[in-house]
């Protein structure tokens, strides 16, 4: 690293204890941690992810970094802070928002997620801190370096929407999952987790935002040559939710340990929303399901799905078999 980026993470290193100690031992905190804990973590886990609170001042840690004498205009870049070019000051990036700390691999901290208390207001629930050269977005996988134990030893990673979630599933006891940081899934992402496993479980919200983004997840995944599987949470439900409405063992039991193989999810996307009684919904349905069976399937598992969309649509195998025959030649 350079100097300057050093100093960046130093200065993270300086802002996690703070943003903690704030959190953990003074009444400015006190707020924040009974949100947290009525949320169901323990003091156990917030230590372990030194999870803070920066106070809604507006310059609070501007003015300890200076008297620590870090180069406040490198703070700036850092995201830690921001400068006012008009008169010439300097203000807290993150103010009256929970701090949970993103670390890299290696398990230092690069950036945080500020969440607020209260959401009825019209800031943004999460505050990431932007692109610097210490933090890159479309690189960092949350928690990573905390579950590469775990993602190893169960030849598996489950990759989520929301750190968040994350920190739900470790307290739910599944300790190998990771999130990106509000962004979608990239290449870098997939290029990290192809170092460690062959399998990924994508397990996303329960809404429709999550059960699209999964869709593009598992598509990425399976291009990229993994075995994709997608954990699908019902009632528009997040991890996190659904943990607290049904409790670990369920979502173990009937989420993590039961997810739908990459083809047999596609399909159940491509069926979202068609009624077979009408021609167009079913020839589409069938089309998009061609689509993916057309890519990299053994013949088993086309025999396997063709019948089950002939059993889903009235259609004859024979027929379908056809059209995925036609539509592989097209492609060639
Ligand atoms: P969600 O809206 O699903 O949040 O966004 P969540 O994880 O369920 O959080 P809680 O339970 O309401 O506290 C998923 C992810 O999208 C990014 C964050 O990375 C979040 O973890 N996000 C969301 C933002 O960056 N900014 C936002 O304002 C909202
Ligand atoms: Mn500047
Ligand atoms: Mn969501
Ligand atoms: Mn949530
Ligand atoms: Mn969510």
């Amino acid at each position: 690293f350079s100097k300057k980026e050093q100093q960046m993470r130093e200065a993270h290193a300086f802002a996690v204890e703070f943003y903690h100690h704030i959190l953990m031992n003074t009444e400015d905190g006190e707020q924040a941690l009974n949100y947290l804990l009525e949320r169901g973590f323990t003091r156990d886990q917030i230590e372990t992810h030194q999870i803070g609170w920066a106070m809604p001042n507006w310059d609070t840690l501007s003015i300890l970094l200076d008297r620590k004498g870090f180069d406040l205009e490198d703070m700036a870049e850092s995201g830690l802070i921001i400068h006012k070019e008009n008169d010439n000051s300097y203000f807290d990036r993150f103010r009256g928002r929970i701090m949970f700390p993103i670390r890299d691999e290696n398990g230092k901290t690069i950036a945080f997620s500020g969440r607020i208390l209260n959401t009825n207001g019209d800031d943004a629930k999460y505050l990431n801190s932007p692109e610097t050269p210490i933090f890159h977005k479309s690189q960092v996988l949350y928690n990573l370096d905390k579950a590469r134990a775990s993602i190893r030893k169960t030849r598996q990673v489950i990759l989520m929407e929301g750190f968040i979630d994350v920190l739900a599933a470790n307290r739910a006891g599944v300790y190998n999952a990771v999130a990106t940081m509000g962004t979608s899934l990239t290449s870098q992402h997939i290029t990290k987790l192809k170092r460690l496993v062959q399998q990924v479980t994508v397990c996303y919200d329960g809404d429709n935002a999550g059960f699209e983004a999964a869709k593009r997840a598992a598509q990425m995944l399976h291009e990229e040559q993994l075995k994709v599987e997608v954990s699908v949470l019902p009632d528009k439900l997040d991890p996190d939710e659904f943990i607290r409405a049904n409790g670990a063992e369920v979502f173990k039991n009937q989420i993590i340990d039961k997810p739908h193989a990459y083809i047999a999810f596609m399909m159940m996307h491509a069926k979202r929303g068609k009624n077979f009684q009408f021609e167009n919904d079913t020839l589409q349905y069938i089309q998009e399901v061609l689509e993916t069976l057309k890519g990299d399937t053994s013949p088993t598992e086309r025999d396997l799905y063709i019948r089950q969309i002939a059993a889903d649509t009235n259609i004859s195998p024979e027929a379908i078999n056809a059209q995925l025959r036609k539509l592989t030649a097209d492609t060639v």
